[in-house]
């Protein structure tokens, strides 16, 4: 054995070289591994006694990308594509042995060898498209030209894993090997060389990508099929274009377009805000003072409270996983009805495919419904996700304080509620925590997890810990009015109310956002979730917008009116006349004269209140770091992961702007303008929060 470089060796069975990387955990492609493929490489090629090559590597996976810790710094040679150039036209047999997951670099390489093979477990992908990138090592013309246009359009744009079944069927490997790798594709290698097999080169291969020549509508389909999911993103078109290449233009041609649009993806602010972010979700799981190895409790079963909205979908991710969930209720009516939504929503998903009626069964079977609060004596976690009424919440935990074994893990699902008065009544505050699940609680994928006081270290690990295995993205907060997301929504809404007295329409609020790349605005937003939430006939006054609504009976989507009406059949909202008219009344009753507001003010008025929160949630600790804030606002709250999250899209706009327009604003609309302490001293130093 030969070391090549500290992360490749160069091993020989027989004939055959193996090249051997070994760069842990996931085998990136640093400069070392790039190095020692191609220096490995030529030291195979001159060896006479060497007739092919078989490229494997150490550890769980193949390599699994680039080494994403290079982006940004000036390049250092070689580079990817003298590595890919050198397997794919080097004068010997070139196998790789697929292991894991192939993904990004690490699969251009291997469609860079002649031939792979794999074991049946590997898995395939292009995940750029996350980091808003695409595949730049040729990635984007090979694979069509093995799978297809239109299979190599899904995969790119996606960024989805597929497995060996379809890698086989399309040629994307030759072989599955069966036992050991290494010894299965040693074999495979003295097989190409005996039958004098020839040096396949998949950017010789023509026949699926011309084929789709001269039909720009294979395009155009695939362009409207995404549409809605792409919408605001660069890096899906840019993928898209760059397949297009691939079909229209000459191998060489079309490495030339996806260089060109690779640089400016990777120049691009859109991609530069998606990896940032993709460190941001892994940074949120890091708790400075819980240490990594802090022993955590065992969770083998579950219990709930309260079988309503959130109750339900929370037991469905337990029961997701396997775990077994029992679910109380005030009474038996409504724990039928909890229970069938729940049913109803497994049998949804089994239609559309994505679970087995079996699975349907099986999930269903792990839930069980009691009226019987002793039934959760031995749950190792018990959630609470009754109505949000302090009173009622503390009169549970004491019985729950009651009731529950030793050492179990008392949550609350409250959304705004003091934890640590919740935690009070009981006589274990160490074992109260809050998981603070967003709705609906079985798709959304944040969980803000709620320290308390008194919240021990063993809670929150294993609160954190449970929350992935679930596969839901935790942020660790701390106690105060709304936690994070609510905190900062509650100034958006302020402003976008005084807006629209001012002189906007709720739908040109909306549309700001929604061009912003917020899946809706807050208008759309409360008229999805409801205008009568915390509304109530008997003490509504007609003194807002909402409760002339509400009195109207315009309660939102649900009655097929609120800030928008609804077309019946679509579902589609359309600005109303009546609002429009009311708003314009309502101005005239507060007396203020309205005026012509811009789109920027509009924009600044909504995010710079979420900004000036986010500082004072940094400055009282509420939030470990500024990126933390960034995560709870992607995964919780539809901000645009193209622009990062509101922390780092305020560093992005600089904080010295803001802070100077809110100055302004201040003078104007008073101190709920007032720049936060952090803010204002981060500004004057020139730093930003995630460089302070
Ligand atoms: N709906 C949301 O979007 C959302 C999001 C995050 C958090 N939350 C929080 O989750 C909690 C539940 O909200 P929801 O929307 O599911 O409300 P919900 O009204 O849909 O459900 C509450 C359920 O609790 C049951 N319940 C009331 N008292 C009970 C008792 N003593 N024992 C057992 N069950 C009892 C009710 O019968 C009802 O089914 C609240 O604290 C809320 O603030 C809600």
């Amino acid at each position: 054995m030969t070391a090549i470089t500290e992360m490749v060796d160069l091993e020989r069975r027989g004939n055959v070289a193996l090249l051997v990387i070994d760069n842990p955990p996931v085998n990136a492609l640093s400069q070392g591994v790039r190095q020692g493929l191609v220096e490995g490489l030529a030291v195979a090629n001159e060896d006479p006694e060497v007739e092919a090559v078989v490229l494997v590597c150490r550890g769980r996976t193949f390599i699994a990308g680039a080494d994403i810790s290079e982006f940004g710094k000036p390049p250092s040679p070689p580079s990817l594509f003298e590595a890919i150039d050198g397997l794919e036209a080097g004068p010997k047999p070139t196998i790789a042995a697929i292991h894991g997951t192939a993904l990004g670099g690490g699969f251009e390489i291997a469609l860079a060898c002649h031939y792979r093979v794999a074991v049946k477990s590997a898995r395939f992908g292009f995940p750029e498209v996350k980091l808003g990138l695409l595949p730049g090592a040729g990635g984007t013309q090979r694979l069509p030209r093995l799978v297809g246009p239109q299979r190599a359009l899904e995969i790119v744009t996606s960024g989805n894993m597929f497995g060996t079944d379809e890698a086989l069927d399309t040629g994307l490997i030759d072989k599955i090997v069966d036992g050991d790798l290494t010894d299965g594709a040693v074999a495979f290698a003295v097989e190409v060389v005996s039958e004098n097999r020839p040096l396949v080169k998949i950017r010789d291969i023509h026949d699926k990508v011309e084929a789709a020549r001269g039909k720009p509508e294979i395009f155009a389909e695939f362009r409207r099929k995404i549409a809605r999911k792409s919408r605001g993103f660069m890096a899906p078109e840019y993928n898209v274009r760059c397949i297009e290449a691939a079909v229209n233009l000459p191998f060489d041609e079309g490495i030339a377009k996806e260089q060109e649009l690779f640089r400016e993806l990777l120049a691009s602010d859109q991609s530069a805000a998606q990896r940032y972010y993709f460190f941001a979700e892994r940074q949120a799981a890091k708790i400075p003072d819980v240490p990594r190895d802090t022993p955590q409790i065992q969770i083998e079963s579950v219990g709930i409270i309260g079988a309503g909205t959130m109750g339900g979908g929370i037991a469905m991710n337990f029961a997701n996983v396997g775990l077994p969930v029992t679910i109380t209720e005030m009474d038996q009516a409504a724990l039928d009805r909890g229970l069938a939504v729940v049913r109803k929503n497994y049998e949804r998903t089994a239609k559309s495919g994505r679970i087995s009626p079996d699975d349907v069964e099986k999930r269903m079977d792990l839930i069980t419904g009691t009226l019987d609060y002793g039934d959760l004596a031995d749950c190792d976690i018990v959630i609470e996700a009754v109505f949000e009424n302090m009173e009622l919440k503390k009169k549970i935990f004491v019985q729950i304080d009651e009731i529950c074994k030793d050492g179990a893990i008392l949550a609350t699902n409250t959304s705004a509620l003091d934890v640590n008065e919740i935690a009070a009544v009981t006589r274990r505050p160490e074992s109260v925590i809050g998981l603070h699940f967003f709705s609906p609680a079985n798709i959304m994928r944040l969980l803000e997890v709620v320290r308390g006081e008194k919240t021990s270290d063993e809670v929150i690990a294993t609160s954190m810990a449970l929350a992935k295995r679930i596969g839901k993205i935790a942020a660790l907060v701390g106690v105060c009015r709304g936690f994070v997301g609510n905190r900062m929504l509650y100034g958006r809404g302020v402003e976008a109310n005084k807006l629209i007295l001012e002189g906007a329409m709720p739908w040109d609020v909306d549309d700001v956002l929604y061009e912003f790349g917020f899946p809706m605005g807050p208008f759309a937003m409360s008229d999805l979730a409801g205008l009568d939430i915390g509304w109530q006939k008997e003490t509504s006054t007609s003194s807002t917008i909402r409760e002339v609504l509400c009195e109207q009976g315009r309660r939102g989507q649900k009655t097929g009116k609120g800030f928008y009406v609804y077309n019946p059949e679509t579902r589609a909202k359309s600005p109303d006349p009546v609002v429009e008219k009311l708003v314009l009344e309502f101005s005239e009753k507060e007396g203020v004269e309205r005026r012509e507001i811009g789109e920027e003010e509009i924009l600044e008025r909504c995010l710079y209140p979420m900004v000036n929160e986010g500082a004072k949630i940094l400055e009282e600790g509420i939030a470990i770091r500024s990126s933390d804030i960034d995560v709870v606002w992607v995964n919780g709250y539809g901000w645009p992961v193209y622009r990062g999250g509101p922390m780092f899209w305020a560093d992005s706009i600089g904080l010295d702007k803001i802070v100077a327009r809110m100055d302004e604003f201040q003078q104007k609309h008073g101190d709920f303008w007032k720049p936060a302490t952090l803010l204002r001293k981060l500004a004057d130093e020139g730093k930003g929060f995630a460089s302070p």
